[in-house]
């Protein structure tokens, strides 16, 4: 949800962590802050954008220091409620992203003890907690005050009574600690630090590690640790805008590449199969599973959507969809035969991750498809698939569903070649699979038509989107991509159900784009047009290249190549991100930093 970066070692710490926490801000700006230790803090924090502060920091000296940038949850956006936090005497200063859920209690009971509170957040009882704990030791009074708390953190403590080191814990909320040559980072995201360093530590739930100039180490229960450090592969540049206006354009136009990285080295064609390394210790056990729940929330929803189609239709596994924040709460009839697919771009969604470890509760297998390589769904799933589509950083999530839905349809040939579907079938999808990176190339090559349209139609302040099938949750999308990114007001709904209420908004002030490629259920959706044209709504159409008639009853057609129905939707998403950036760019709105919404809500 927000960012954390942290720094001890021999150079100056301030430039450093400030340079990383720019790069951080897309995971949640409404405020900022910093504490520089040098004998004593020096502290800053201020609302708005990091990147919007002029300040000059030149003579702020100090070889420790930790920074945030907030997304808030409990208390206002206001000054004081950024991070850091400190206790009652300004020696402990702490930056921490979650929840603590038991803040209100342990506030009282520290009022109760003569701490004097400064803010509304629940951070500062944390502060509060080290201070009443601390007595030297910081990594000590840290491990005393966590056993009180309960919520999420990730979280980055120091304090002028113990100067030399940066305390840091992870529950539930991404840590990372960068490894250099005499100096130590921590980071909420490989991104804060990769211009630094690429050698990585993840943390894990539990974990606490203490970071200082000579080392570091890292435990948990007083049991030290011993953790892999990895290399971030992402080229900074992959993480810079490659020359477009918007992180979101890039991403859409990187689309095509996408589902290349996620079925590369992975396609059987002789054989019309896929392997899935991340499954290799799972195989015997999904052939007995006879039942999927698909989990995620958002835009990995509407991918669950789909993955349920394909599944149904090609692996013959009744699947049911969900969406994290209402799984977490029901009661699923779940058996051993059951297993559960958790899509995450992030891999930190709170309400992904709570729906995750209540099937882990229950003994249920869980699979991850999970774009953030050591996030804590691919690292707390059973097993899983890393859809490999590379740093997202706009909010709107693009390139990260096509790399879903492509994982979907490898995961469709995997657990379908284990039960009835034949090796032709398989060799039908695979091959297509291969030839989509190309589809999706000429679609984009039309990007300017997809333009034209959305100046035609930006007057416009409702829209209906509607599919069928398997571009039911496709129409769903869009019209999540449209309103996240323009504010235009846009809803989705299956074709079908237009005479069941949506209707009744139709008119020509509420244009439809209708997804009707020529699949199964291309008659349905013409008699749908046809249904918005008679109460003179606007029509644009998505239909398959070579249709001319489609020309006769839409107002605009927007054309996408042929392929397999159940890949339909990794073509005919395409068209719809285009739109909704298109739109968004032609009212002039804050594309990759949508107000109110955040790159991953790592909060509930
Ligand atoms: C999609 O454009 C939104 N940014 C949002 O719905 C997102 O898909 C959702 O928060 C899930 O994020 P995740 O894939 O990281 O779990
Ligand atoms: N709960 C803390 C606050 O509201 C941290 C929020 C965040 O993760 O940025 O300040």
């Amino acid at each position: 949800m927000c960012g954390i970066v942290g720094y001890v070692g021999s150079k100056d710490a301030l430039p450093i962590v400030l340079a990383g926490l720019k790069r951080l801000e897309y995971r949640g700006y409404d405020s900022y802050g910093f504490c520089v230790l040098n004998g004593k803090p020096f502290l800053f924090k201020q609302i708005g954008k990091i990147s919007e502060n002029s300040d000059n920091f030149d003579h702020v000296k100090g070889n420790v220091a930790i920074s945030h940038t907030r997304w808030a949850t409990t208390g206002e956006v206001t000054k004081e409620n950024a991070h850091p936090h400190s206790d009652c005497k300004e020696e402990i200063f702490v930056v921490h992203n979650g929840i603590v859920e038991n803040y209100k209690e342990l506030k009282n009971n520290l009022i109760g003890e003569g701490h004097v509170f400064k803010s509304e957040t629940d951070t500062e009882v944390i502060a509060h907690l080290i201070e009443k704990y601390f007595s030297g030791n910081l990594e000590e009074a840290v491990k005393k005050a966590l056993k009180e708390i309960r919520g999420t953190y990730g979280l980055a403590v120091i304090s002028t009574g113990d100067p030399e080191k940066i305390v840091v814990a992870r529950m539930s909320s991404p840590l990372i600690i960068g490894v250099g040559v005499d100096e130590f980072l921590v980071a909420s995201d490989p991104s804060a630090i990769i211009t630094h360093t690429r050698q990585i530590i993840n943390l894990d739930d539990g974990e606490i590690a203490v970071l200082k100039k000579a080392g570091f180490s890292i435990f948990k229960e007083e049991k030290e640790s011993q953790k892999q450090i990895e290399t971030i592969d992402w080229d900074i540049e992959q993480a810079e805008k490659g020359g477009y206006d918007h992180f979101m354009l890039k991403e859409i136009m990187e689309e095509p590449n996408t589902i290349e990285d996620a079925i590369r080295g992975r396609l059987i064609l002789e054989d019309g199969n896929v392997k899935l390394g991340g499954l290799f210790q799972v195989e015997e056990k999904l052939r007995g599973i006879n039942n999927l729940l698909l989990i995620g929330c958002g835009t990995a929803h509407y991918a669950c959507a789909v993955g349920e189609y394909m599944l149904e239709d090609y692996a013959s596994i009744a699947g049911e969809t969900d969406i994290g924040s209402e799984f977490r709460y029901r009661k699923p009839i779940v058996n051993k035969n059951t297993a559960a697919i958790f899509v995450s771009q992030s891999g930190e969604t709170a309400d992904t991750l709570a729906a995750m470890r209540e099937m882990k509760e229950k003994g249920i297998l869980t699979l991850g498809i999970t774009n953030v390589v050591g996030s804590s769904q691919a690292r707390e799933t059973d097993a899983g698939v890393y859809t490999r589509s590379g740093p997202e950083i706009a909010v709107a999530s693009t390139k990260a569903f096509i790399g879903q839905l492509a994982t979907l349809a490898m995961l469709t040939v995997y657990l379908g070649r284990q039960r009835e579907m034949s090796v032709v079938t398989g060799k039908r999808i695979v091959s297509e699979l291969v030839n989509l990176p190309n589809l999706a190339r000429e679609i984009l090559g039309h990007r300017e038509e997809i333009k034209n349209i959305a100046e035609k139609y930006k007057k416009y302040r409702d829209f209906w989107f509607i599919g069928r099938k398997y571009n039911y949750p496709v129409a769903l999308e869009g019209a999540l991509k449209l309103k996240e990114v323009s504010y235009v007001h846009a809803e989705g709904t299956a074709g079908g159900e237009l005479k069941h209420g949506p209707l009744a908004l139709i008119d020509e002030n509420c244009p439809t784009i209708a997804i009707c490629p020529s699949d199964s259920v291309y008659e349905k959706m013409i008699a749908n047009i046809e249904e918005v044209k008679a109460r003179k709504g606007k029509v644009i159409a998505l239909a398959t290249e070579g249709n001319e008639e489609i020309k006769n009853i839409a107002d605009d057609v927007i054309y996408i190549p042929k392929t397999l129905e159940m890949l339909t939707p990794l073509l005919s998403a395409i068209p719809l991100h285009l739109f909704a950036y298109y739109m968004a760019a032609v009212l002039g709105r804050n594309i990759d930093k949508p107000k109110n919404l955040a790159k991953s809500v790592t909060v509930e």
